[in-house]
């Protein structure tokens, strides 16, 4: 692995290639920059077209969230319910579940179809990062995994850069609780379109530890695999993301993933942006042989006292970061000093 005054210098000087370690190891491959659910500071999130915006950035990854239709379509969207970012309060008023909500998972493809997406709303309906796209445009639908797929392949094609696709399957244990195995119809979604092994340009991420495990295991996946680590009190998953944080926790996920996804305050300062002395979970994870991307950057939500945003990408590399994900991948790949957009293929004769 390169140190950290090397990374430093080899994000500083754009074009220049990452020197050679004194081991004479491969260099550290360079600072992923992962789309997270799109482009949606500029375009509602989990949209064809902000996944297209994404792409036209030059991100290495665009981030996907996926679940499953009452007809077994796997659809892009983040949350388990269409409320936040759909407008299916108004269309569809009798179906919410005990807890209010409309969960995707009782509406077929075609009624999924039929909603308007819009900026992602919280339960009182004002816009949770004010300033986004406006509301109520009436121009967005929710895509399948399908769709997204061949979208970003055939921008792949047509640009000639590769994104890649970085996928996390949404709450398998819930729809494993609605009699459906929502990963192994990630994977043969995936597998349809040609990503099958750790070759391909995926990243397949969870919050739970059980889903990764049995994909590799009893699915047989050959994915590469990205341990999401959140917080214990969010009730994200059955997984202790506390015992993922120890050595025992690093070692135990090295035996079926790649890399480990924390999030953000797990591994710097939000005020400071320093790499907290209390955990080093960076360099602990890099002694597994993981890489250490991080959820979520976000521009227009940095802390107050933060300094530039340039200032905080950069302090990301320095303390040893692998990738971000980022709401703001066209900053974060400014920030690095990369070329950024796509450049067309010298087109044949
Ligand atoms: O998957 C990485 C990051 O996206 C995790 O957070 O809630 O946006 O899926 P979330
Ligand atoms: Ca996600």
């Amino acid at each position: 692995m390169m140190n950290r005054v090397a990374l430093v210098l080899a994000v500083a000087m754009p074009g220049c290639a990452a020197p050679p370690t004194q081991t004479g190891a491969e260099p550290m491959q360079a600072f992923t920059v992962i789309a997270h659910r799109g482009a949606p500071a500029y375009l509602p999130e989990h949209t064809l077209e902000g996944a297209a915006m994404a792409h036209s950035m030059g991100a290495d990854y665009i981030e996907l969230d996926v679940v499953l239709t009452a007809d077994d379509h796997l659809i892009v969207l983040h949350d388990l319910y269409l409320d936040a970012v759909t407008d299916a309060a108004e269309r569809f008023p009798d179906r919410e579940r005990p807890d209010g909500r409309r969960y995707a998972f009782d509406f077929t493809l075609a009624e999924v179809k039929s909603l308007r997406v819009h900026e992602r709303t919280g339960t009182d309906g004002k816009a949770v990062f004010p300033g986004r796209f406006p509301p109520a445009t009436g121009i967005f639908r929710i895509p399948t995994l399908q769709e997204m797929l061949a979208l970003v392949q055939g921008l792949n094609r047509t640009t000639g850069r590769e994104a890649g696709i970085y996928i996390e399957p949404k709450a398998p244990a819930w729809h494993r609780s609605e009699g459906k195995d929502l990963m192994a119809a990630v994977l043969a979604g995936l597998a349809g379109h040609g990503y099958r092994s750790a070759d391909d340009k995926v990243l397949l991420q969870s919050f739970d530890m059980d889903s990764l495990l049995y994909a590799r295991r009893e699915l047989g996946s050959d994915l590469r695999m990205v341990q999401l680590i959140g917080e214990n009190r969010w009730r994200e998953s059955p997984t202790d993301f506390d015992f993922l944080q120890t050595d025992e926790g690093l070692a135990k996920t090295a035996e079926y993933a790649q890399g480990i996804g924390p999030w953000l305050p797990q591994v710097v300062d939000m005020k400071t942006f320093d790499q907290p002395d209390i955990s080093h979970l960076i360099d602990r994870a890099h002694r597994h042989g993981l890489f250490v991307h991080a959820y979520t950057l976000r521009a227009d939500q940095l802390p107050p006292g933060a300094g530039e945003f340039s200032d905080v990408v950069r302090t990301l590399t320095a303390i040893g970061l692998d990738g971000v994900f980022t709401d703001h991948p066209d900053r974060v790949i400014e920030s690095l000093g990369r070329p950024g957009a796509n450049r067309a293929p010298v087109p044949r004769k």
